[in-house]
């Protein structure tokens, strides 16, 4: 394992769920009847990764048209940089505001929507009020997909550990798809629950580092370099290095909801 404390890039080059991930929920979706063109909105996209995976296998079949909404203010300058200087041919808009902003102020029609690793950024109290406002937007047939990472799996006995240690893992706000589930159940939504698997693999520190700051916004933003937290990390790496390379098995649960029509 190369420790290479350089910088916190690259965290995409662990994640294998963009390959597994939108062919699952592409599968899914094509079971149902939808027209040939339909809409598709991406909230809290992100750099894009999942929905243009999710394009390229949805446009052999339909005309797509995708929005996407992120309320970060850094994503739009790394897509501009990550496509070359404009939006990708795919992607109809981007908007820079809060998803729950975003769906109180505009009507949709969506035959997809997806909500992607992004309920952890929401208060678990505006859960349901926002799962119903987008089964309320969704078209005849058309289909929300909410998808969290479970409990299940080495990546969380990772994390556990790391909070059992670790002070500032306590402060999380994260909530996993068992949270997410649990709240669907006692409010009597309807959903269809299927389960993906896959190996994540990390070649450096960092890269690992980043598997856990990204839910965790820690106070200083990053984990810093040589303290504690960056040690514990390592240590609880160290047993999953295969071949050089870090492995741990991830599980997302994706979460199909129909409109309240149906
Ligand atoms: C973990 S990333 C997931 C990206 C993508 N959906 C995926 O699955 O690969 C979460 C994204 O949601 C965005 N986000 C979090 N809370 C949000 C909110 N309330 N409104 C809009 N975007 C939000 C973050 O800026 C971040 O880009």
């Amino acid at each position: 394992m190369n420790f290479d404390f350089e910088g916190y890039i690259d965290f995409k080059s662990f994640v294998g769920r963009y390959d597994v991930l939108p062919n699952k929920i592409v599968e899914l979706f094509r079971e149902f009847e939808h027209p040939k063109k339909i809409n598709i909105i991406d909230l809290g996209s992100g750099e894009l990764t999942l929905l243009e995976k999710m394009n390229d296998a949805l446009s052999k079949h339909y005309n797509t048209n995708c929005i996407a909404i992120d309320d970060s203010k850094d994503i739009l300058g790394n897509i501009l940089i990550k496509y070359g200087g404009s939006l990708p041919d795919f992607l109809h808009e981007f908007v820079q505001q809060d998803i729950e902003e975003y769906i109180k102020q505009n009507d949709g029609s969506w035959n997809l929507i997806l909500l992607s690793h992004v309920i952890y950024h929401i208060p678990l109290s505006n859960w349901i009020q926002l799962i119903k406002r987008l089964q309320n937007q969704l078209a005849v047939n058309g289909k929300l997909f909410v998808v969290a990472r479970s409990i299940k799996g080495e990546w969380w006995s990772i994390f556990e550990n790391l909070q059992r240690k670790i002070e500032q893992f306590q402060l999380s706000t994260y909530r996993f798809s068992e949270d997410f589930e649990k709240a669907l159940r006692e409010t009597g939504i309807n959903y269809h629950k299927t389960g993906v698997s896959y190996i994540g693999t990390v070649n450096n520190l960092s890269q690992l580092v980043n598997a856990f700051e990204f839910l965790y916004r820690l106070p200083s933003g990053y984990v810093e370099p040589e303290s504690n937290l960056h040690k514990s990390i390592a240590f609880s790496a160290q047993n999953k290095i295969v071949n050089g390379d870090c492995q741990f098995g991830f599980i997302d649960e994706i979460f199909m909801i129909s409109s309240l029509n149906e």
